[in-house]
C-alpha cells in the first residue's frame, strides 16, 4: 500500500526507517519530512495543518494509510476530517479522533477521564479567570513545590513547577489573568507534586486491545546532571532498568488498561499510539500526562526495538484487530544521544553544513531538525538537529556506541550532553 506519514522530526524519521522496512509498504511519502526521512521515502512539500491540502494529496496519490506523528494535527481533528468525508472514509488514519486527542489537547479532560476510571494520578483541581481567587486559596493549602499546568497545547512550555508559594500565586495570576500561555492557559490545573523517577510507556492500540511497546527514559534538561532549561529531549533509553516485570504489571493493570477501557466505555473512538508519561513513586506508577502520539526522542530507541513488521501492527490497529501477543521486541538496549544547537532551546544558528554522518559505524543515525542544500548537503535547520541510536546487549555498552558515533557527526555548534543513561546504570547487577 501507498502510506504518508505526517512530521519532520526524528520521531517521524524512526517511523519513516521502520515503515520502509515493511513489504506491504509500496511507496512511503513524508510530509513535510527532513534530509533523513528523504532515504526512507518521497518528501512531499505540504503544510499538515491544511487538512484540505493533505485529503487531496492522499486522494491524488492512491494512499491507503495515513500516520500521524505530531499532536498538533490529531487534536485539530484529522482524524474526524477523513471520517466526515465520503471520498476518504476507508483511508487508514493511525491516530485518535478529536475527542479522544483531548487526551492530550486538554489536561483537565484527562484528569477528569483519570478520576472517572480511577487511574492513580496527582491530586487536582481546575481554576479559571472566573475562579481565580478559589485558585490562589487552594495553592494555599498544598505543600511546595508547586505544580501549575496550562489546559491546552502550548508547546511544551505550559507545565510549571515553582517552590516558593507567592511565585506559584503570581504566576496564577499571568496565566489565567494575563494568558501567559494565551488560550491553552485560560483554564489552569493546580496538582499536587508527585516525588520520583520518571519513565515513559508506549502503548499502540485499536481502542479496544492494545500491545504494549518497549518503555524508555527521556532527558529533558539542557545541561548534564538534570540542570538548566527544559528542551524537547536531549537523549533517550529503551528498556527502563528499574521498570522491571513487577513494576510494569501495576502499569499495565492500573493505568493501561483502564485507560483503554474508559475510552471503549465513553465511547471515544482511540487508534493509534498513547503515550503515558509516567511517576515512579516508591515503585507504585502515577500518571503526569497523556500523550496521544510517540514521544520524541523516545521514538528514535523504541522504534529500533520493534522486530514486527510496522505496517501490519499500524493495519491491526486501524482495523480493531490488535492482539496483545502479535508484537516482537528486540531484548537488546537503545540508546539514543541528542545532537543539538548551541544555544538550543533559546536562540540557535540554522544552515550549518553538518560533516561525518557516513563515518559512523554499527549505529543508526535519525535526522531531527535538518534540511538538504543546494548542493545535496545536509544542513542544520532546527535546535534539536541529529540523533544517533545503538543497539547493544547492555546499558554500558549502548551508550559506548551511541557517544563514539556521536562524536563522528560535527558542525559549527555541535552540543550534546555526554551523561545520557548515566542515571540508569545503578540500576543494572
Ligand atoms: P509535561 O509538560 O506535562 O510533560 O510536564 C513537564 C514536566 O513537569 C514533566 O515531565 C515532569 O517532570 C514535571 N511534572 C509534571 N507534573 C508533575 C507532578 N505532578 N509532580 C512532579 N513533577 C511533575
Ligand atoms: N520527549 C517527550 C515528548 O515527546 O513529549
Amino acid at each position: 500500500m501507498n502510506i504518508l506519514l505526517l512530521g519532520s522530526g526524528g520521531r517521524e524519521h524512526a517511523i519513516a526507517y521502520k515503515l520502509a522496512q515493511s513489504k506491504q509498504c509500496r511507496r512511503l511519502f513524508i510530509a513535510p519530512g527532513n534530509a533523513g526521512t528523504n532515504q526512507c521515502g518521497i518528501n512531499v512539500d505540504l503544510d499538515i495543518t491544511q487538512f484540505d491540502a493533505v485529503k487531496q494529496f492522499v486522494f491524488n496519490n492512491d494512499i491507503s494509510m495515513v500516520v500521524v506523528g505530531p499532536e498538533a494535527p490529531l487534536v485539530e481533528g484529522i482524524v474526524d476530517a477523513f471520517q466526515d468525508d465520503n471520498l476518504l472514509r476507508h483511508v487508514k488514519v493511525l491516530g485518535p479522533s478529536r475527542q479522544g486527542a483531548m487526551l492530550e489537547g486538554s489536561k483537565d479532560f484527562a484528569k477528569g477521564f483519570m478520576e472517572r476510571h480511577k487511574i492513580p494520578t496527582a491530586r487536582y483541581r481546575s481554576f479559571t479567570a472566573d475562579t481565580l481567587q478559589e485558585g490562589l486559596d487552594y495553592l494555599a493549602t498544598l505543600k511546595a513545590p508547586y505544580v501549575l499546568k496550562a489546559d491546552g497545547l502550548a508547546a511544551g512550555k505550559g507545565v510549571l513547577i515553582l517552590d516558593n508559594l507567592e511565585e506559584a500565586r503570581a504566576e496564577l495570576r499571568a496565566m489565567l489573568e494575563d494568558a501567559k500561555f494565551g488560550k491553552a492557559s485560560s483554564r489552569v490545573v493546580i496538582e499536587e507534586y508527585l516525588s520520583g523517577i520518571e519513565l515513559s510507556v508506549f502503548v499502540l492500540t485499536d481502542g479496544a486491545h492494545y500491545v504494549m511497546l518497549p518503555s524508555a527514559k527521556d532527558y529533558k534538561r539542557v545541561g548534564e546532571g538534570d540542570t538548566g532549561l527544559n528542551t524537547g529531549g536531549m537523549g533517550s533509553i529503551s528498556p527502563v532498568p528499574f521498570a522491571d516485570k513487577e513494576f510494569m504489571k501495576k502499569v499495565e493493570q492500573r493505568i493501561v488498561a483502564p485507560t483503554i477501557k474508559g475510552l471503549a466505555k465513553e465511547k471515544i473512538p482511540y487508534c493509534g499510539f498513547l503515550f503515558v508519561g509516567l511517576m515512579n513513586v516508591d515503585g507504585d506508577p502515577y500518571v503526569i500526562e497523556y500523550n496521544v502520539r510517540m514521544g520524541d526522542p523516545e521514538t528514535e530507541s523504541v522504534m529500533p526495538r520493534i522486530k514486527s513488521d510496522l505496517v501490519q501492527l499500524f493495519t491491526q490497529a486501524c482495523d480493531g484487530t490488535l492482539k496483545k501477543n502479535d508484537i516482537e521486541i528486540d531484548s537488546r538496549t537503545a540508546a539514543c544521544v541528542m545532537m543539538v544547537a548551541k544555544g538550543y532551546p533559546q536562540k540557535y544558528a540554522k544552515g550549518k553544513v553538518i560533516h561525518g554522518i557516513d563515518e559512523v559505524d554499527d549505529c543508526l543515525v535519525f535526522h531531527c531538525g535538518t534540511r538538504l542544500g543546494d548542493k545535496k548537503e545536509v544542513l542544520t535547520n532546527g535546535g534539536r538537529v541529529i540523533c544517533v541510536t545503538a543497539l547493544a546487549d547492555g546499558l554500558p555498552q549502548a551508550l559506548l556506541a551511541s557517544y563514539q558515533n556521536a562524536d563522528r557527526i560535527k558542525w559549527d555548534g555541535k552540543y550534546m550532553r555526554r551523561d545520557i543513561g548515566q542515571d540508569l546504570l545503578k540500576y543494572i547487577e
